[in-house]
């Protein structure tokens, strides 16, 4: 009975989600929005590639080099329709670009808008998602980031977003080429519900800011599920906000993508961006650096490269962590208590304060296992500390065994502290269909 169940389990599709093979954990890399704008040439995308591999990013991951919007000509080909890149700020052309890239080790990535034109006001992909793809596959694309601007109306319903979408899904995988679809849609109508199957990721919100928790009424939404208008200069902490109840809906080929990061910009303190860099990490977004990686400071590297941050992004599992609790702190802020599953029956938790003060907090096992049952929880834990170095130098360091609790917490004013767990042998498990 047992094993006929096991087999009827492992018959099923691995995942329901696009099947270009991509993204089977969230896709990591660099992006040349965040820091540089429309600002953009092939040195800035060639100094940046290069960058990655002088500071050993591509050996923690770090894959594809993505070039946004502003790469265009003021125009398409006026005989054939295909697109041109900016003559004087590509002067190689497209093709050659990527090549170098390739060259390097790395993949290449290039940006459009499913509208008629792009946010930035370039020629977009609607309508002419065809010749697009089977463009972008001639130049050695790798990667699509495809934004929402211009949509001439199209969205306000699941389907008409699904099928303008779809258009472009359909048409990239035409082109026999594997291209990363990574929709950016803001969250409108619903991508985690509608796009699970059409894009290896998808957009939960408006654009981040780079800044910890300033309301702006350019970011309207308080809540992301109806949001009619997601806007832009989202504070990072919203988007965690935003981020909490739709873990659910991703998984292998299929990641919620809570925007570039914005390590290394410099409107956030360092506390603050372990905060960022956590968050993303335990929730499975992918990881696209969004700063200048020709010029960095120590600080800024020693987070982008937290390989054991890095290991619960990239865990082959691909269960993004859930908020098990939120608690109004009295000065303002709050404090949440976020965890999720990793392979290999181990575990991730963490503990965020967004107050402006220190707090102490006993993080109780029956909050942190609450998936797992009571049994379960009452069991001993060994503990690694995900911002600590061990005396070897690497990020992980061993606490030891607790059992009930942590005790005595203490993180500070938007400080998120990351805790591994994992059971001792001896601990009686619920089993339940996720164990399978
Ligand atoms: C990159 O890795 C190599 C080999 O492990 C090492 O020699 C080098 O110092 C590293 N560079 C940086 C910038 O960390
Ligand atoms: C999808 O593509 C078809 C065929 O080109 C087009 O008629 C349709 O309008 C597109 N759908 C949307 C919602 O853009
Ligand atoms: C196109 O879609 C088919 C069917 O889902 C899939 O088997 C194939 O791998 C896809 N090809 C590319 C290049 O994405
Ligand atoms: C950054 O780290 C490097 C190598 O560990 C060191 O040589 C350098 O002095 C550091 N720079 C600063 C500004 O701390
Ligand atoms: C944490 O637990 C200890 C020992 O059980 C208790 O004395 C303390 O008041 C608790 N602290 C908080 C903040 O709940």
């Amino acid at each position: 009975m047992a094993l006929s169940l096991l087999a009827l389990t492992l018959a099923l599709p691995a995942v329901l989600a696009l099947d270009n093979g991509l993204a089977r954990t969230p896709q990591m890399g660099w992006n040349t929005w965040n820091h540089f704008g429309c600002g953009i040439s092939e040195d800035t995308i060639l100094s940046a590639a290069k960058a990655m591999v002088a500071n050993n990013l591509t050996a923690l991951g770090y894959e594809y080099v993505i070039m946004d919007d502003c790469w265009h000509a003021a125009a398409r080909d006026p005989d054939t329709g295909a697109p041109v890149a900016d003559p004087s700020k590509f002067p190689n052309g497209i093709k050659a670009l990527a090549d170098e890239v390739h060259g390097l080790g790395l993949k290449f990535g290039i940006y459009s808008s499913a509208g008629t034109y792009t946010c930035g006001g370039r020629f977009g992909s609607l309508d002419h998602e065809e010749i697009d793809a089977q463009t972008y596959a001639s130049w050695g694309v790798d990667y699509l980031k495809y934004d929402n601007c211009y949509n001439e109306g199209r969205a306000g319903t699941p389907k008409i977003s699904y099928d303008r979408f779809n258009n472009m899904s359909r048409a990239l995988n035409a082109t026999g080429r594997p291209i990363l679809y990574s929709m950016c849609n803001w969250g409108e109508d619903g991508p985690w519900n509608f796009a699970v199957d059409i894009a290896n990721s998808w957009r939960i919100s408006g654009d981040i800011h780079d800044d910890f928790d300033r309301f702006d009424d350019r970011c309207p939404c308080t809540d992301i599920l109806d949001c009619k208008l997601p806007g832009f200069h989202c504070a990072m902490s919203r988007i965690i906000d935003f981020a909490a109840p739709v873990g659910q809906k991703a998984g292998p080929g299929k990641w919620n993508d809570l925007d570039m990061l914005e390590v290394g910009n410099g409107g956030m303190t360092f506390d603050e961006y372990v905060t960022h860099f956590s968050m993303w990490a335990l929730v499975k977004s992918p990881l696209i650096l969004g700063n200048d990686v020709t010029d960095m400071t120590n600080e800024t590297l020693s987070i982008i490269t937290n390989d054991a941050l890095i290991a619960v992004n990239q865990d082959s599992n691909g269960s993004p962590a859930s908020r098990i609790w939120k608690r109004t702190v009295a000065e303002g802020g709050d404090l949440q208590l976020w965890s999720g599953s990793l392979a290999n029956n181990q575990f991730v938790f963490a503990l965020m304060n967004t107050s402006p003060n220190s707090q102490t907090v006993n993080v109780s096992f029956a909050d942190v296992f609450v998936d797992q049952g009571a049994a379960f929880a009452a069991g001993t834990f060994t503990l690694y500390d995900l911002w600590q170095k061990d005396d070897a130098g690497a990020w992980g360091k061993s606490l030891g065994d607790f059992s009930g609790s942590v005790p005595g917490v203490e993180v500070g004013t938007h400080q998120t502290k990351v805790w591994k767990a994992v059971p001792k042998s001896t601990n009686a498990r619920r089993r339940d269909r996720r164990d399978l």
